[in-house]
């Protein structure tokens, strides 16, 4: 039993679905869930000229929505960019630290800690990614780099601020490949993250944080990070972009969350 939580699923819909698709995949989603009460909490990431109308598609649903990404500055002359003002009015959740932005935009872990900073004050959770390249793995670097990325949160925001914010632990490799990390190394991994953030909270807020599992998570391989294993919920890339698998990696979750 997972005390005072619930699990979250999140669909990151990357640059793959055309305004008018992310309408069609909405649509669709929302009629497969309507008729069933999970106690999951949903959510979907579309990209910014979507995000109007489908808050607006997504109001009085049992379906929430996040951005993929925000400027570190709360304004400024930045072409191209898009700040927290310009999306709060749409958003409940925004993703950062997403390997593909890092690795686009060098963002680093301290820009990160500011975008997490900036999005809580202005009343939308952060779901904060972190992971490990195919190359640290091979050099069993990899929960040092994640517990360096995790360190940098926990120094930059307050108490109440860490036990908003979401983790998603998403090994680099594991995005898009289908391949994925045995159960087993990601429950070591969520260990360790949560008993770091434990050294900051205590063990019952630290408990409360919210961990997720991301790369090429599928209705049949999810059950195996959730039950059991200190994972709240997953990012789903690809999959969410279609209704039905998203469908079925939701209520995949919901059964196994429970056990
Ligand atoms: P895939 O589910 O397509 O592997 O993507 C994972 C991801 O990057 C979610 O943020």
């Amino acid at each position: 039993m997972h005390m005072n939580k619930r699990a979250l699923v999140v669909g990151n819909w990357k640059m793959e679905l055309s305004h008018k698709g992310a309408l069609e995949v909405f649509g669709a989603l929302q009629k497969l869930i309507h008729a069933k009460e999970f106690a999951v909490d949903i959510a979907v990431c579309p990209s910014y000229p979507s995000l109007p109308a489908i808050a607006e598609l997504a109001r009085d649903t049992s379906i929430t929505v996040g951005a993929q990404n925000v400027h570190e500055d709360e304004k400024g002359a930045c072409t191209g960019s898009v700040s927290v003002g310009q999306i709060r009015d749409f958003v409940s959740w925004c993703i950062i630290g997403h390997s593909e932005v890092r690795a686009r935009e060098h963002d680093s872990n301290e820009s990160i800690a500011r975008k997490a900073k900036i999005l809580l004050g202005h009343g939308i959770t952060p779901i904060v990614c972190i992971g490990e390249t195919k190359e640290q793995r091979d050099g069993e670097e990899t929960l040092a780099v994640l517990l360096s990325q995790v360190d940098i949160l926990l120094k930059n925001l307050d108490r109440v601020s860490i036990m908003k914010t979401v983790i998603a632990y998403e090994p680099i490799w594991a995005i898009g490949s289908g391949e994925l990390p045995d159960a087993n190394s990601v429950y070591e991994v969520m260990l360790s993250i949560r008993k770091r953030i434990s050294q900051s909270l205590d063990n019952e807020l630290a408990d409360r944080v919210r961990l997720l599992y991301g790369g090429s998570v599928q209705g049949e391989n999810v059950g195996q990070y959730i039950a059991g294993s200190g994972v709240d919920g997953v990012l789903v890339g690809g999959a969410s972009t279609h209704p039905r698998d998203f469908f079925a990696i939701i209520s995949q979750v919901a059964t196994s969350y429970a056990q």
